[in-house]
């Protein structure tokens, strides 16, 4: 069954007001049960997203072995005695996400076999580094035909010192799973800082792990020998989506009056409220919220650059490139993590944005445009959601076709807008 949004489009006018409060992180609580296969007892994981991907991925551990019972958002994950080390193929082709399970699994289990991971479409993303780091712990890797068997060899994963050529989250966080069960010390070098990394180190370590370093460019493991984690009866809360509270106040900061974003971390959004700062947006930044309200002066517009953490990240560009059509002046936004991130462009030109696509990792656009209603198909997770947000900046009731892949992302997304006054709701496509 196929739905989308259908949305009342604002017209420009900034009348939103209340509160939005923020769920747990998505690229954090897929890579929490990821981690699970690493454990020998039960797991409890609060603050848990009710979205598509923790939903393909709670599949994933269910296929592998593992029970897990969900209660809201709480989700209680109980490692089988023996893992079945074939990921299930329908869901890895489907999420990218899914090759972080090949960490956790290779070390505890001593194999993983999967195909090659689909997800979204965002130029190439290729699985080098993991394949590298992989038999620089000692892994022997068959490839063929786009499907991977991985072996540890007979006395376990070993330490060893791993450059990453490219900063890569996925990477990182696979490679420091699958070290924390390794014997001797592994140093990865060059690795991603994101704030979901600090906290997968903090609840490795809660249980048993080495782990020095997350959120810094190097990381030091020194492996438990093979002894699985324990979670000894505690319980893990999902650090908040610094993605979601982002897009939420890049919306507020075009549609609302008085909107503040809360259950928030401040701290991991300084590149966005910067650049929205000195784009003339008035954010009031708490300890846990911000606060956007409507300013008087016109917003004028700022360049972009996506960077990895704590650059600004590329996660929120389409949603930034929408907010600048309504900023004065020109700006570019450099794309420097993906190719291929600008399919939004040729979309929002359909409600009136001005933007030209450079080069595939340069966009320029012209602004302030008037946006109008227009029928949209959602490309990816994010750019979903920055059409979402033309939408509702635009005059008139635009459709968003593809709902599934806002879900993907934002759990009950037009609940939770409906309650800061707009009117939008979800409609099967026939
Ligand atoms: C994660 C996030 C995603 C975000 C991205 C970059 C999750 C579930 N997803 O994705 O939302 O957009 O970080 O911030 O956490 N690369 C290689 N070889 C590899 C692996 C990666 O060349 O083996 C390249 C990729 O093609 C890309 C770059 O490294 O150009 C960064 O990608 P990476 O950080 O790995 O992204 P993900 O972990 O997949």
């Amino acid at each position: 069954m196929r739905e989308k949004f259908l949305v009342e489009g604002l017209g420009g006018k900034k009348t939103l007001r209340g509160e939005i409060p923020v769920r747990g992180a998505k690229n954090a609580a897929l890579k929490f049960l990821a981690a699970s296969a690493l454990f020998e007892d039960v797991i409890v994981f609060e603050n848990v997203p009710d979205i598509e991907d923790v939903r393909r991925m709670k599949e994933l551990l269910r296929a592998a072995g593992a029970e897990v019972v969900t209660d809201g958002e709480r989700v209680t994950v109980t490692p089988p005695e023996t893992w079945n080390t074939a990921l299930d193929q329908t869901i890895a082709k489907r999420m990218r996400a899914s090759i972080v399970m090949t960490g956790p699994m290779l070390a505890r289990a001593g194999e993983v076999s999967f195909p090659f991971p689909g997800g979204c479409v965002l130029g190439e993303r290729p699985i080098d580094l993991f394949i590298m780091g992989f038999t620089a712990l000692g892994a022997t890797v068959i490839e063929e035909n786009d499907f991977f068997t991985v072996k540890a060899p007979e006395a376990g994963l070993h330490g060893a010192k791993i450059f990453l050529p490219i900063v890569s989250v996925g990477a990182t966080e696979t490679l420091m799973f699958a070290a924390a069960l390794a014997h001797g010390e592994t140093i990865l070098e060059n690795v991603a800082m994101e704030p979901e990394i600090i906290a997968e180190a903090e609840f490795l370590n809660a249980c048993g792990a080495h782990i020095e370093g997350a959120g810094t460019s190097t990381i030091r493991i020194v492996g438990t020998g093979g002894v699985p984690l324990s979670a000894n009866s505690q319980t893990f809360t999902i650090i908040p989506d610094r993605l979601e509270a982002g897009s939420f106040v890049i919306l507020a900061a075009l549609a609302a009056d008085d909107v503040t974003v809360t259950r928030c971390e401040p701290a991991h959004l300084g590149a966005l409220t910067t650049l929205l700062q000195r784009a003339g947006v008035n954010l009031e930044i708490g300890k846990d919220s911000i606060r956007v309200r409507a300013g008087e002066t016109p917003l004028t517009s700022v360049c972009v650059r996506t960077h990895e953490y704590p650059g600004f990240p590329t996660d929120l560009q389409a949603p930034m490139a929408v907010f600048l059509t309504q900023c004065e002046g020109d700006a570019t936004i450099l794309e420097t993590i993906y190719d291929g991130r600008f399919r939004y462009a040729e979309d929002l030109a359909r409600t009136g944005a001005d933007m030209t696509v450079m080069n595939p990792h340069q966009v320029l656009v012209r602004g302030p445009r008037k946006l109008t209603r227009a029928n949209l198909e959602s490309p990816d997770i994010r750019a979903g959601l920055a059409y979402l947000i033309a939408a509702i900046v635009a005059e008139g009731t635009s459709g968003i076709d593809n709902a599934y892949l806002i879900d993907r992302g934002y759990a009950h997304i037009e609940d939770r807008l409906s309650t800061l006054g707009l009117t939008i709701r979800r409609e099967e496509v026939v």
